[in-house]
Order: structure tokens, then sequence, then C-alpha cells
């Protein structure tokens, strides 16, 4: 049986013995994985730690502000805004890839910077035993990993041996709250992968609203828990509607919902029809231009949990 008290008090003498008096750095996405990894490295080597979460414009409705709130006070953490940085870089984008390649690129550019700052010579990372697993032989126990500038930084990573219901008992333990021990996942690249296409700020503004109606909807009928991910994108097509006495051309939200283990398959479950109905009429009143909501019933395969 899993011990969080006990595994907490090795794991930071282990943390203290890696890094000794170097300063360390990670970066903070406020998933359970992250948050567990920099509370307990923190734990053991204090401010020598700095976590920082870079706000990317790409984040959910309220998450940068549920990240500061949960960790302000427990940690050394640098927020950096580059929203502007990140809608620039991916102006007439549309490939999925080519999007993904710019977002993990200008982010490696703006945490490098501060990890040079700062003086890093540790990075310290959220990994778990499902993570590595898989690449086993490609990721070794104890490596070193080199940023785009040349600067080489030791890994170390205290949860590696660890798998999701363990972290998120240790994450209990450690204090933080249900919104990040429960949180579901969510792509590194963030909102850019639901808002298919380019991304513009009003799509990109329909995807976090729509998708904070769905979080909200989906946790008030008590299906949080069952669900492996929930949550809206924006089609890169129009169609019409009607408001009032008006006819519209407007935004497509697509609402997805899926039962899963691992994310390598994943199904869909039977929803109550009155919560669709109930997210559909409240995005389309409260979140402007859209016309219609619709929701995806594809499982994985064929389909990707992503729309992109
Ligand atoms: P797909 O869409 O491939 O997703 O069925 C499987 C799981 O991975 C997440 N996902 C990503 N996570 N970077 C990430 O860190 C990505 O580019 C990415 N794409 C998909 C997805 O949310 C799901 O949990």
């Amino acid at each position: 049986m899993f011990n969080p008290k006990e595994f907490i008090n090795e794991s930071i003498e282990e943390i203290k013995k890696q890094i000794g008096n170097r300063k360390a750095i990670i970066a903070l996405s406020g998933g359970v994985d992250s948050s567990v990894a920099a509370l307990l490295t923190s734990k053991a080597i204090g401010d020598n730690l700095t976590a920082v979460f870079v706000d990317t414009g790409l984040m959910r409705k309220g998450e940068r502000e549920e990240v500061e709130k949960a960790f302000k006070d427990k940690l050394n953490l640098i927020v950096i805004d580059a929203k502007d940085k990140f809608l620039e870089a991916l102006k007439g984008v549309k490939d999925p890839e080519e999007k993904r390649k710019i977002i993990g690129e200008l982010f490696i550019r703006i945490f490098e910077e501060v990890a040079k700052d700062i003086g890093a010579e540790v990075l310290v990372q959220g990994t778990i035993a499902p993570d590595w697993i898989e690449t086993e032989g490609k990721i070794k126990s104890h490596h070193n990993i080199a940023l785009p500038s040349g600067m080489v930084l030791e890994v170390v990573e205290p949860l590696r041996e660890l798998y999701k219901d363990e972290v998120r008992v240790l994450a209990k333990e450690l204090g933080l709250p249900d919104s990040i021990v429960y949180r579901q996942p969510f792509p590194g690249p963030g909102l850019a992968v639901r808002v298919l296409g380019e991304i513009t700020e009003e799509k990109l503004n329909i995807c976090r609203e729509a998708n904070a109606i769905v979080e909200e909807e989906v946790k008030k009928a008590g299906l949080d828990r069952e669900l492996w991910q929930y949550f809206a994108a924006v089609l890169d097509c129009k169609a019409t509607g009607v408001k009032g006495d008006e006819r519209e051309y407007n935004w497509i939200v697509a609402v997805r919902m899926v039962k899963s283990l691992d994310a390598m398959t994943a199904h869909v479950p039977e929803i109550p029809f009155d919560l669709l109905k109930k997210i559909s009429k409240r995005i389309t009143s409260e979140v402007p231009n859209v016309a219609r909501v619709v929701f995806d019933i594809t499982d994985k395969p064929p389909a990707t949990i992503e729309f992109e």
C-alpha cells in the first residue's frame, strides 16, 4: 500500500542529496504532476527552486489565477505573461503540427531565459512512470538535457516511479486544492489544438468561454470524476443561425466528452440529454458569435481525443 507521508519524507531527503546547493527550475503547468514535483522539491531546497508558469494565452479560463492562488505562498513562483508573443508567432498558422512546433519552441526560449537569469543547473520534471515506460531505453533515469542555446541542465524527476493515482494521493497530502488534484488532462499546446485552423482572438475567446461552461455543467452534474476529458472546441467553419428576427452566419462549437483509462483509446459514453441541451443553450446565449453547438460521438480510434 502506497504511504504518502513516507514517500514525501524519503523523497525530500533524496532531492536534497541530488540537488545540493544548486539552483533548480521547473515549468509549472498547474497539472497535478508538475504541481506535486514542484512542491516536493520546494520542501527540499526552498527558494533555490524557481517554478515558472508561462501564460501562453492558450490556457483555460481562470487557469493562471488558479495556479497563482494555489502556489504563491508555497513556492518561489514566476509568472510570465507571454500572450502577445504566442498569438503573434501563431498568426496565419493553420497546420496542427506547425502550431505545436511553434508553441514548443517559443515556450523553451522563454523558459531558457529564466533558467539563465537564475543560474539554474538542474531541471525538475514531473515525469511519472507511464511517461517513460513506453520509451524505456531512450530516457535514462540519470540524464542531462541540452537547451537550444547549449545550456545543459541535469534532470531530476522525483515522481519517476509513481502512477497517476499515487500522485493524486500525494497532491491531497500536500494540501493542493481539488481543482488541481483532479484536474483533467490538458494538452501542452493548450487551446491552440482546440481552435481548429488559424488561431484568432475571437475563436480563442469562444473556445475559452464555451469550455468554461462545459466544465461547470459537467461538474454540476457530478460527472467530472467519471469522464477522462470534457471540453469544447471551435470548428474552422461557420454556419447559419437565427437570433431574434436576424439570420446570422457564425462559429460552430463542438463539445467532446470521453471516458478512458490511459488516453490510448477512449469512448464516448451516454451523456444525459438534458445536460447536453443545457450546455448548448448556455453556449449559444452566453458566448457571442456562436451559431450552433454540436456533440462529437466519435470514439478513439478512429478519432483522436483532441480535434487537432
Ligand atoms: P489524442 O488527441 O492524441 O490525445 O487522442 C491523447 C492525450 O494526449 C493529450 N494531447 C497532448 N498532450 N501535448 C500534450 O502535452 C500535445 O500536443 C497533445 N495532444 C494531445 C490529449 O489531451 C489526450 O489526453
